[in-house]
């Protein structure tokens, strides 16, 4: 990867400097035992005062500029017509060209809007991969969703510059297969987040928006992590390396008729979100629902103040200095794990590193759990804690309950942004490179109570025998 500001022989100096901090509680390998055990063996009932090196997620948890705390400042707090709205739209509109804004509390608020309205039974949604609050948005609209990962984006050790594209031909042929009629949308997810952070190339895009054109297909971008994504096209994908990232952007969204966007991602915001629109009266209807379940289409579930750290976070995301950083810094954390041969995810993607659980604990089979004893394995070595991303957060099980797992058995280290410094991401490495010898000691685990949606978050499970576990 070319490198502008950084060389790769010398630390990697964060572009910023700390100006408000807060502390961290270390813990003894003991007392965090008995922490995961009172949480019911899951990383997601833990207190975060309990965690040393909370990766649990990038989501919401980017530490905001000076210039966005004092747009906070700065808000405007009126019901109707607010100042900070108008700001907002602006910021938006300057990334996404795209010409209705409708703001929302957070992504799933967007994706919950947008899937009353265009889903429904019998109706098929196609995508790259679809993250969890998508797909469960889809489902409980009475739809399904199907992910048509490209082949290099199954194999977690394969060298591919685009791992999180849409496979064009399996697209082609689900359309074929499912009738145009009832596809209402066809959803790429930039970067893939479920895949391992990977990016989609505009080639992708572009051939995507060219095949759902030709069957009157809507595209939906959701669009999380789209500066991660316009980065990786800059520096991997020929005939973008000059360009700015902010013309990649509207490249990007001139081939989407939606925009599904969480701020808490590349908008540097800890909460937000908004739906971009090009149909007046798609637009009309969502904003009717909008109105019943978020607030008034100028604040869409947001406080001024929101809509004005979203609009700095905004200008502030898209500076490629920052970005070069934030990919080098991701991509620092895989070598020194691949040096000490940790499997994982490659290349490392936007804004995670994401552990083959597969591969790092082949004695725990799939119905054991194995990224899930990693994460909890993690947790208790380290204090760090991560998410899995396999048999638990996508698991379904067949009419004899027998589990059915998904492709890729991941543990997820999401770094929130500008939040850690090389330092804790050292400790990281190391804990993660001690496991490794300790491996064969780290048993599966059973689920012993279950939602029937969007179970990861508040399952309760018990190791699957009754042994130390690390
Ligand atoms: N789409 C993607 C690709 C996401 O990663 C997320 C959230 C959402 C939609 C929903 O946005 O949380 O604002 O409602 N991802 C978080 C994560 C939760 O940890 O990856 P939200």
């Amino acid at each position: 990867m070319f490198l502008k500001y950084y060389s790769r022989m010398k630390t990697i100096i964060e572009p910023f400097r700390i100006k408000s901090v807060e502390p961290i509680y270390f813990t003894t390998k003991e007392q965090r035992k008995k922490i995961l055990e009172a949480a019911h063996y899951n990383p997601f009932l833990i207190q975060s005062k309990d965690v040393i090196i909370d990766l649990l997620t990038d989501s919401g948890t980017s530490a905001m500029s000076s210039e966005q705390w004092a747009g906070m400042m700065r808000g405007d707090e009126s019901y109707a017509g607010s100042s900070s709205f108008y700001r907002f739209k602006k910021s938006v509109q300057n990334i996404t060209q795209m010409p209705i804004i409708i703001p929302t509390h957070q992504g799933r608020a967007s994706e919950k809007i947008l899937f009353s309205i265009i889903g429904g039974p019998g109706k098929v949604f196609l995508s790259n991969t679809l993250f969890d609050t998508t797909r469960a948005n889809i489902e409980y609209a009475g739809s399904e969703g199907i992910d048509l990962i490209t082949e290099a984006g199954k194999h977690p050790h394969k060298i591919a510059p685009f791992k999180g594209n849409i496979d064009v031909s399996a697209l082609d042929e689900a359309i074929r297969k499912y009738q145009p009629e009832n596809i209402p949308a066809i959803i790429l997810t930039i970067t893939n987040n479920s895949g391992g952070g990977q990016p989609v190339s505009l080639e992708n895009i572009s051939a995507t928006a060219k095949i759902a054109k030709k069957h009157n297909i809507m595209l939906v971008i959701d669009a999380c992590r789209f500066a991660e994504n316009a980065y990786f096209i800059k520096v991997r994908e020929a005939g973008y390396t000059d360009k700015s990232i902010i013309s990649i952007c509207n490249e990007i969204f001139s081939h989407a008729d939606v925009i599904t966007m969480s701020a808490k991602k590349d908008a540097f915001a800890n909460i937000g979100g908004f739906l971009a629109l090009r149909d007046p009266d798609l637009a009309q209807q969502a904003r009717n629902l909008l109105i019943v379940t978020e607030g008034f289409p100028t604040y869409g579930g947001l406080a001024g103040r929101d809509l004005e750290a979203i609009a700095q976070g905004l200008e502030e995301i898209i500076d490629d200095h920052y970005l070069e950083y934030r990919i080098r810094s991701i991509e620092y954390i895989g070598e020194k794990l691949q040096k000490a041969n940790v499997p994982l995810m490659l290349p490392t993607g936007g804004h995670a590193i994401y552990l083959d659980a597969k591969a790092f604990l082949p004695h725990i089979p799939l119905n054991q759990y194995p990224g899930h004893a990693l994460a909890c394995a993690l947790f208790i070595e380290g204090g760090i804690r991560g998410v899995e991303i396999g048999s638990v957060m996508f698991g379904k099980y067949n009419p004899d309950g027998l589990l059915i797992s998904p492709p890729l058995e991941l543990v997820r280290l999401a770094i929130p942004r500008r939040v850690y410094t090389q330092s804790h991401m050292d400790y990281v490495s190391e804990v993660i490179i001690d496991l490794i010898d300790k491996k064969d000691t780290i048993q599966g685990f059973k689920i012993i109570e279950e939602a029937p949606i969007l179970r990861h978050f508040t399952a309760k499970f018990v190791p699957y025998s009754n042994q130390s576990y690390v």
